[in-house]
C-alpha cells in the first residue's frame, strides 16, 4: 500500500471555539506516535490553537499531568519511536486500579476525576491515540459529554473500522528483518527455527511478517492447526534437500486441542488484564520431539515495538494526526479517524470498538501464501 492518502473534509462544517486541545497516547507504545501527536499538534498550533499534550495516557490525564507543547517540543521527533508524552496501559477510568492495602487492589470507576480534570485544565477537547482499550474508553467518556476524537494505533493492527493502524508496518518489518537473520543460521544449521511474534488475540504481524520473510509455516489465533501438518511440511523440506525450517507463531496461536492461549500473567491493573506469550517455545519443543529435527526458538517480544516508524508509517500516523486535529477544529467529535483504502475517513469511535478486527481465512495473503505452500497448520 502506498503512503499517499486523501483527505476528504465538508468545507461547509464551521469551526468550533477550541482554544485548549487535549492530547494522549494511551496503551502499549509502537512506532508512530510521536509523528502522530505531533501532527495533532502542528495542526492545532497552525490554527491558533494550544495543544496540551497528557502524560502517561489516562493515567496522566486523572492525576492531572499534562503541560503546553510548543513548536520546539515537536521538531525532530517524527522520526523516534515511543512517546514523548509517555503512556501507560493500565489507567482505564472505568476499570481504575486503587491499592487499598498490601497485595489488595480495588477497581472503582474514577471518571468523575477525569472530567474534573479536564475542566479545570481548560480542555475544550481530547484527541485520543490508541488501540482498542483507548478506545473503548475515549467511546465512554463521549457518552459523558467529553468533545473526543481517536486515533487508531498498534502493531496488532486489530482495529476495527479501519483498514490499517499505524505501528503494524513497523513491527512486520522488524519480524522480516528477524526472519531474514534466522534463515541463514537456520542453514547453516539444518535447523528448525520457531519464531514467536506479538498481535494479541490477532494474527496480523504473524502473517504480515512470515509471509515478507517466507516463512515455511504460519500459526495464527484465527486459524485452528494441527500437529501432523505442521510435521508433514518440515520433513517434506527436508526431504527435498532443505534441511532448515521457519516456523512464524503468534503469541495468541491456540495449541492443538486448547481452548485458550498461553498467558504469562494476569494483571488486573492492566486494560486487558492477560499478557501472553509462550506458545513458540511449546511449539519448538514438539516439533523437535516429533520430527526428530533440532529445534530453536527466537522470541521477538518488544524489539517489535521499539525504534524507528518506518517511512509508511509516518506517513499513516501523520494523516491520521492531521485529520483528526481537523476534525476537532470542525466540531466532529465521537469519531476516530481512519484508513479506509488510500482515504483517510471519519468513523464512529463505536464502530472500532464493535469488534476486534482479526484475519478473515480467505484475505488475498492468506490465498497468496497458500498457492506459494505456505503451511498454516490446518491442511
Ligand atoms: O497490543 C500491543 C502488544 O504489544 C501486544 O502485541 C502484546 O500482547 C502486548 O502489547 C504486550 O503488552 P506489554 O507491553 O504490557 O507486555
Amino acid at each position: 500500500m502506498q503512503g499517499t492518502f486523501s483527505h476528504r473534509f465538508d468545507s461547509s462544517m464551521t469551526a468550533t471555539s477550541l482554544r485548549r486541545l487535549g492530547i494522549l497516547t494511551g496503551g502499549g507504545d509502537c512506532p508512530g506516535l510521536n509523528a502522530a501527536l505531533r501532527a495533532v499538534a502542528k495542526t492545532a498550533l497552525a490554527h491558533g490553537v494550544a495543544p496540551i499534550g497528557i502524560e502517561d495516557g489516562f493515567e496522566g490525564l486523572i492525576g492531572g499531568r499534562m503541560r503546553t507543547l510548543c513548536e520546539n517540543d515537536l521538531s525532530g521527533i517524527i522520526a523516534f519511536g515511543g512517546t514523548v508524552l509517555g503512556t501507560s496501559n493500565k489507567g482505564d477510568p472505568f476499570h481504575f486500579p486503587v491499592e487499598t492495602g498490601p497485595g489488595n487492589i480495588e477497581i472503582r470507576d474514577v471518571s468523575a476525576t477525569v472530567l474534573d480534570q479536564l475542566r479545570a485544565h481548560q480542555l475544550d477537547a481530547l484527541v485520543a491515540i490508541g488501540g482498542d482499550g483507548t478506545m473503548h474508553i475515549a467511546r465512554k467518556l463521549g457518552h459523558l459529554g467529553v468533545r473526543v476524537v481517536g486515533v487508531p494505533k498498534t502493531i496488532d493492527n486489530d482495529l476495527a473500522a479501519t483498514d490499517q493502524t499505524f505501528g503494524y508496518d513497523s513491527a512486520v518489518a522488524v519480524v522480516c528483518e528477524a526472519i531474514d537473520r534466522l534463515n541463514t543460521t537456520a542453514a547453516a544449521h539444518h535447523r528448525v527455527m520457531v519464531v514467536e511474534v506479538m498481535g494479541r488475540y490477532a494474527g496480523w504481524i504473524a502473517l504480515g511478517g512470515g509471509v515478507a520473510g517466507g516463512a515455511d509455516v504460519i500459526l495464527m489465533p484465527e486459524f485452528a492447526w494441527g500437529w501432523p501438518a505442521v510435521i508433514a511440511k518440515v520433513n517434506e523440506r527436508s526431504a527435498r534437500g532443505k534441511r532448515y525450517s521457519i516456523v512464524c507463531v503468534a503469541e495468541g496461536a491456540k495449541l492443538p486441542g486448547h481452548e485458550e492461549q498461553i498467558v504469562q500473567e494476569i494483571d488486573l491493573k492492566r486494560t486487558d488484564a492477560k499478557r501472553l506469550g509462550g506458545v513458540g517455545t511449546v511449539i519448538a519443543h514438539e516439533i523437535e520431539r516429533r520430527s526428530g529435527h533440532e529445534t530453536r526458538v527466537t522470541i521477538l517480544g518488544h524489539l517489535q515495538r521499539g525504534g524507528s516508524p518506518t517511512a509508511y508509517d509516518r506517513q499513516l500516523a501523520t494523516s491520521l494526526g492531521a485529520f483528526a486535529a481537523r476534525c476537532a477544529l470542525e466540531g466532529r467529535f465521537g469519531i476516530m479517524a481512519a484508513l479506509r483504502g488510500t482515504e483517510i475517513v471519519a468513523v464512529p469511535i463505536d464502530d472500532a470498538v464493535a469488534s476486534l478486527r482479526t484475519v478473515p481465512p480467505a484475505h488475498p495473503l492468506v490465498r497468496a501464501a497458500r498457492d506459494l505452500g505456505t503451511c498454516f497448520g490446518d491442511q
